[in-house]
């Protein structure tokens, strides 16, 4: 039977971004797959249902799981949409498995199939499907935007009528893809970028963009690509070397995460203590507990009238048409090819990419990754 796709309206609050785009519909329709979506699910990400030409548009959401076979979702399915979900179906998005384990138990109870994008491995034929670098980078972006709107000096050297400006010094901690993006972004601004990170490789990466390096000395690569936690001296001595330059910060946008783990605390109260007057940290790793010990993860905290320090959450959801096209390329590029001539889906497990993204199958959970990380916890 031809595969029956169902896009859901996301429920999370403050969820903007949706699983699908009009040209990815397409695409499935040519490819004989019957697309069905929640009426205005797309509305948020400013997609009306009239752009999606040839989709079935379905008033509610238990109309909608009726009988689906695939399923495209941004956040987890909530314990509620699973009840309407038919047993057996395979569910693509992100699962955040660690913090939904009640979720994680009832796709296994349902024998649902679930992939999840967070799974995805970082290897160059998966680059396409990457939703967590898609993603980072849109936050990179906007994290330097809302750096630059909270700050009280400009980012470019401006030279006026009413003397020369000096440029912002933005400092960049954590340069993975998030970090890379806001790199490049706080460049075109015009700002004296400075950027860090424990992993080797991304000296040469900053550098290429721009910004200047900073060494502290210690080097954490971890498993598969990722850093490892700092041992209580490597801090320290990070510690030693990093606030100096925190300190001499305009903005500081923070970006360093660990799999499985809460954000490392990378900036302290007293460094924050020795910061400008109207200095500004914007900490994207907020999702994960937040770099600095005085984020709270969804708020803006006006630390003493002297530093502002920014925690927001989902922050690819505030650039939705951007993310929703990324995204949804990201899932079609997973998923197509395994769907047949028929419009069938037929997974292959052999698949490296396939076989590293399942998170439960078979009424059980698969990923060994997330087994072992979940024991490590
Ligand atoms: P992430 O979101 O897990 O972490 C962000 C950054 O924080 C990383 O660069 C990490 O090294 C850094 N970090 C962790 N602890 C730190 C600390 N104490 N101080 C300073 N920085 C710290 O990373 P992301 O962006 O998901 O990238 C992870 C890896 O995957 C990277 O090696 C990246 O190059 C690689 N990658 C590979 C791809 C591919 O080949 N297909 C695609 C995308 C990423």
């Amino acid at each position: 039977m031809p595969i029956r796709l169902a896009v859901p309206n996301e429920i999370m609050p403050g969820e903007r971004r949706i699983a699908l785009e009009p040209g990815i519909a397409k695409r499935l329709l040519d490819m004989g797959v019957k697309v069905c979506m929640e009426k205005g699910a797309a509305l948020s990400s400013h997609f009306p249902d009239e752009a999606f030409e040839g989709v079935e548009i379905i008033d509610t959401p238990a109309e909608l799981y009726k009988g689906a076979s695939l399923i495209f979702k941004v956040q987890p399915p909530s314990l509620e949409e699973l009840e309407m979900i038919d047993d057996g179906v395979v569910i693509v998005g992100f699962m955040q498995p660690h913090k939904n384990e009640d979720i994680t138990r009832k796709m296994c109870e349902k024998n649902i199939t679930s992939l999840a994008m967070e799974l995805v491995p970082r290897i160059t034929r998966a680059q396409s499907m990457d939703a967590l670098s898609s993603q980072a980078s849109i936050a990179g972006y906007k994290g330097v935007l809302m750096g630059a709107d909270l700050a009280s000096v400009f980012f470019p050297m401006l030279t006026t009528a009413a003397g020369t400006i000096r440029p912002a010094r933005v400092l960049i901690i954590g340069a993975g893809v998030a970090g890379l993006q806001a790199i490049a972004t706080a460049k075109r601004l015009g700002a004296i970028v400075e950027a860090y990170d424990v992993r080797s490789a991304t000296k040469e990466q900053c550098e290429s963009l721009g910004a200047k390096f900073i060494d502290t000395g210690v080097h954490a690569d971890g498993e598969g690509g990722y850093a490892r936690e700092l041992t209580e001296e490597e801090k320290a001595q990070q510690l030693e070397v990093l606030t100096k330059h925190v300190q001499q910060s305009d903005v500081v946008i923070t970006t360093a995460a660990i799999p499985g783990r809460p954000s490392p605390k990378i900036i302290t109260a007293d460094m924050v203590d020795g910061m400008k007057i109207g200095a500004v940290i914007v900490d994207l790793a907020s999702e994960g507990g937040g770099n600095c010990e005085l984020t709270a993860p969804g708020e803006t905290v006006d630390y003493q009238s002297r530093v502002t320090i920014h925690g927001p959450l989902n922050v690819p959801s505030q650039t939705p048409v951007h993310a929703s096209e990324m995204y949804a390329r990201n899932l079609f590029n997973l998923i197509s090819p395994f769907i047949t001539e028929d419009a069938e889906l037929a997974l292959d497990w052999e698949d490296e990419v396939l076989a590293n993204t399942v998170l439960t199958h078979d009424g059980e959970v698969k990923s060994e990754r997330y087994r072992r990380e979940e024991i490590s916890k």
